[in-house]
């Protein structure tokens, strides 16, 4: 569950991944120590050996090969922790970004329809995986560059200090101005990397709609067209990524042309010293100090990668909490209790609904649909049947007015519960791509293969089913592309036939389908809607002529109802609906 109470600092939020893994995160910091140790004592070490054993007049065989196998075995050491630090540090980053991607799916998961709603795909699908790639870079080098580059820069500083305090302030001096250097580098490269990534999202998204809309570009013969837009996109990321590669050149050559001119000035300025104030400083001072600039130097850098790995990282994942905070619109209330042994009253009483604070899609809705009882629902296309539907699972709220199943209002009873006793077969089938087999499994995730079939027989799927390439092994395309509108109906049917729940919702459940199937369909229909209360939704109004009450809504609210023969004999909006459809197809 998202921390729904507390919201500490983002920053803090940020170092909470890091609660579960700190074993690896204390082995990871212990290596950094050692790698900035070494890099730290090495030169010192090598200036003893000049200064102590091969200085003309001090040459000391044995003492020189202990240190120098000494100065080995730091090394190895060394790079034993270099190692880790790059393996493990990275492994570490791997678990704290599946932390977040586990704890973003799970929070996307408990988000109700509204949240959908106004969300784009392609954005949420961004907060799972490229958003979090940059949080993690800086999960995982920000701790330990900055440990390891704060070390060895303090460290590197004093033991050149103890050296040669003048030479020592000299490099200090030049610090903000490489710093800057590095940093205006830095920043070209990573607006040149931005504009690379937004040409590669851009050429992504141009790929995703090209091939979902090739059907309709083939049907206007606007291939051209398409490559042309195409072709655009391509030009843009040639032209930044050019750029990209112009400002990473830039930085390479001025890294290294900075590195060296700094050794040239030490070598200049400590050559003036050994020059004119004798004594001050010696040739062996000097070379130890040129092995010290790589470790001053590889701070700094690393310190510019730090800032802005750090603001990529926190804008990655500020766009993650952003979403763990957004709080689920729908929930268990306190008090919530077990919907248990439903009979299926349903009834509506003055609700009123409207979408995110928009127009009233329902008014003053009154209406109640008996247990073991079919009413049906028709009226104008966008009158709200869909919404009206809707609402008894409670996808969505009810802003006036209240829904009540066996008398238990729908907002007091658990999620689980109120849904588990709801069969829907929605407006837009949706297949998730999988086996056929386990599509119907959806309906109910421990039901058996036997039992699978015998739902697809009754919603009259299963001979289908048999003439695919591999029956009910046969994978659905990615948008279930490869079932016709009407096998997919089909599929939803049987899945309802597995749920075996005592309210069916049917929104255009045989819209999709010819004469003699839906004849077959809704014969089974009947039979699985007895003893249930069923709510119909149909444009076909001969597939609601048996329903036990008919009720006509647009926005306005409910307009009539009654039976079919009623609303005949009444000759308002119903007699209006029935008597187009019977010129359009004839009475059947
Ligand atoms: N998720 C949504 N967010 C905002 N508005 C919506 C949403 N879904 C539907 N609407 C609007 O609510 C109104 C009713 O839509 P609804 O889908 O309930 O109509 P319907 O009666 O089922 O229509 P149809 O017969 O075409 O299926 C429409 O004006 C529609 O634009
Ligand atoms: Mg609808």
């Amino acid at each position: 569950m998202a921390d729904k109470v507390k919201k500490p600092g983002v920053i803090r939020r940020f170092i909470s991944y890091y609660r579960g893994h700190l074993p690896l995160f204390g082995l990871d910091m212990l290596c950094a120590l050692v790698i900035s140790g070494v890099d730290v004592v090495y030169p010192l070490m090598a200036r003893g050996a000049l200064d102590r054993y091969i200085a003309p007049g001090a040459e000391n065989l044995r003492p020189f090969i202990i240190l120098m196998a000494a100065a080995i075995v730091m090394h190895i050491v060394r790079a034993a922790c270099s190692y880790i630090v790059t393996y493990y540090g990275h492994v570490l980053g791997v678990y704290i970004e599946a932390d977040m991607r586990h704890d973003v799916f799970s929070h996307l998961q408990e988000l109700g329809f509204s949240f959908y709603d106004r969300s784009r795909t392609g954005k949420l699908m961004a907060r799972c995986t490229t958003d979090l790639f940059d949080v993690v870079e800086l999960a995982h080098h920000g701790p330990e560059d900055l440990f390891i580059s704060f070390l060895t820069f303090v460290g590197s500083f004093i033991a050149m200090a103890t050296i040669n305090w003048k030479l020592a302030l000299m490099l200090m001096a030049t610090v903000p101005l490489m710093l800057a250097f590095v940093m205006y580098l830095r920043k070209r490269l990573n607006l040149t990397s931005r504009k690379v990534k937004e040409s590669v999202a851009g050429i992504n998204a141009d790929i995703e709609s090209a091939i979902s809309g090739a059907r309709v570009a083939k049907a206007f013969t606007n291939e051209e067209y398409e490559i042309e837009k195409f072709d655009n996109g391509n030009k843009r990321y040639i032209h930044a990524k050019s750029m990209n590669y112009k400002a990473m050149g830039q930085f390479m050559c001025g890294m290294e042309f900075f590195t060296t001119i700094l050794k040239v000035l030490v070598l200049g300025f400590a050559g003036l010293l050994i020059i004119l104030k004798r004594g001050e400083m010696t040739a062996n001072d000097l070379f130890v100090f040129l092995l010290y600039i790589t470790s001053f130097t590889t701070p700094i850098r690393k310190l510019a990668m730090f800032m802005e790995q750090y603001t990529a990282g926190m804008a990655g994942f500020r766009r993650f909490v952003e979403i763990m905070d957004t709080e689920p619109a729908i929930f268990d209330s306190e008090n919530a209790v077990e919907l248990k042994d439903v009979r299926g009253d349903i009834v509506f009483s003055g609700v009123s609904f409207a979408y995110d604070g928009g127009r009233h899609v329902l008014q003053d809705i009154s209406l109640t649909v008996p247990h073991g009882r079919t009413v049906a629902l028709v009226g104008p296309s966008g009158g709200g049947k869909t919404t009206l539907c809707h609402l008894i699972p409670r996808f969505y709220d009810v802003q006036e007015g209240s829904i009540t199943v066996d008398g238990h209002d729908v907002r007091d009873v658990t999620l689980r519960s109120l849904r588990g006793n709801i069969g829907i077969v929605q407006q837009d089938v949706f297949l998730f791509a999988a086996s056929i087999r386990d599509n119907i499994r959806y309906g109910r995730l421990d039901a058996t293969d036997e039992e699978i079939i015998a739902a697809a027989k009754a919603a009259e799927i299963h001979d289908d089913i048999m003439k695919m390439p591999d029956g009910y092994d046969t994978v659905v395309g990615e948008r279930g592309i490869t079932l016709s509108g009407g096998q997919k109906q089909r599929v939803s049917i049987a899945r309802i036939f597995l749920k075996n729940p005592p309210i069916l919702i049917l929104d255009e459940a045989t819209s999709a389908l010819d004469s003699a199937t839906e004849a077959k369909i809704t014969g089974a229909l009947e039979r699985l809607s007895e003893g249930r209360t069923t709510l119909v939704i149909a444009h076909r109004l001969s597939t609601v002529r048996n329903a036990d009450e008919i009720i006509v809504i647009d926005e306005s609210g409910i307009l009539e109802r009654g039976s079919h023969d009623e609303l005949m004999a009444a000759n308002g909006a119903y007699k209006l609906l029935h008597d187009a459809q019977n010129l359009l197809y004839g009475t059947h």
